[in-house]
């Protein structure tokens, strides 16, 4: 007799193929949804059967973000009518890197879509490798981030690299780089880069890193967005004289030519996971999602 317990899980718009793979993992049923969007912009949304049980919302926010936030919010609320367990999951959280003031009068609206979440029904909410710890502190709600560094470092396993070191982009991804680097059992450094808060600028501005001449390298990140900080660290690391340069992250959202800066930067290729659907992510989260739940 099996002990997990019963779930449905529904598959939102932007995470069906993920949700399909958490309900395998928990021999659950899942349900599909279908999306309908209006003229003026507005999300319509279907389920395909009736709901009932414990019920996991799969669904991520990424461009448009305020479309799939508000669309994660009707799930969610739509399952509250049918359980007082509602888990969202949401792999990829838009909004996690508004999570302080960086300058005066910033408004922090993560603070906001923590209340919406709570307000809409969720009993618990589940991201992946979040930007900030800081982020889940805004919910009122149990918060879980698991993390698909074990995964992606199966993923590196694999690939016959020389002599690997491990490089964060800044400072703050440190500790991620250093989990990852050690699992890998390689090693690892950080750069130092330095952002305008105002024009978005990104500056590398480290030293000289002579560990890395001749060796392949595995830049990991949480996230690529525009692609900059991947694209300065490649070209620092480049003058450096490294070997092939792999950049790997959990969520790739690889906004307008990100991925073509990136490549034209001298990145070999990009590893990314399925918290965002794309040709670059590869590596399921579903495992580590499912195994949070249980
Ligand atoms: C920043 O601290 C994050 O960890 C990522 O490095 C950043 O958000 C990536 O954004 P972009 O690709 O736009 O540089």
């Amino acid at each position: 007799m099996s002990l997990m317990a019963s779930y449905t899980v529904i598959g939102g718009p932007s995470s069906e193929q993920l949700g399909r793979k958490i309900a395998s993992k928990l021999k659950s049923k899942y349900i599909g949804s279908e999306l309908r969007i209006f003229p003026d912009g507005e999300s319509k949304i279907t389920l395909k059967d009736k709901l009932k049980g414990r019920i996991l919302v799969v669904q991520s926010v990424y461009p448009p973000v305020d479309s799939n936030l508000v669309r994660a919010l009707a799930l969610v609320s739509e399952a509250r009518r049918y359980s007082s367990h509602v888990y969202a999951v949401v792999p990829y959280l838009g909004y996690a890197r508004q999570d302080r003031q960086f300058l005066p009068n910033e408004i922090v609206t993560i603070s906001l879509v923590a209340k919406l979440f709570k307000a809409a029904g969720a009993s618990r909410i589940i991201v992946v490798d979040i930007h900030s710890m800081m982020a889940l502190e805004h919910f009122q709600i149990p918060a879980k981030n698991v993390t698909a560094i074990q995964e992606l470092v199966k993923y590196f396993k694999k690939l016959n690299l020389k002599d690997p070191v491990v490089v964060s982009p800044d400072m703050g991804g440190a500790q991620r780089a250093r989990n990852f680097a050690d699992l890998l059992g390689v090693q690892f450094i950080a750069l130092e880069k330095h952002r305008d808060r105002k024009s978005g600028e990104v500056r590398i501005k480290s030293g000289n890193h002579h560990k890395v001449r001749g060796r392949d390298i595995i830049l990991v990140d949480d996230m690529i967005s525009t692609g900059n900080s991947i694209v300065k660290a490649a070209q620092f690391l480049k003058k450096q004289r490294c070997g092939r340069i792999y950049a790997s992250c959990t969520h790739a959202l690889l906004i307008g030519d990100a991925e073509k800066r990136i490549k034209k930067a001298g990145v070999t290729r990009i590893i990314s996971t399925n918290t965002i659907p794309g040709k670059t992510g590869i590596v399921d989260v579903s495992p580590v999602i499912a195994k949070a739940i249980v």
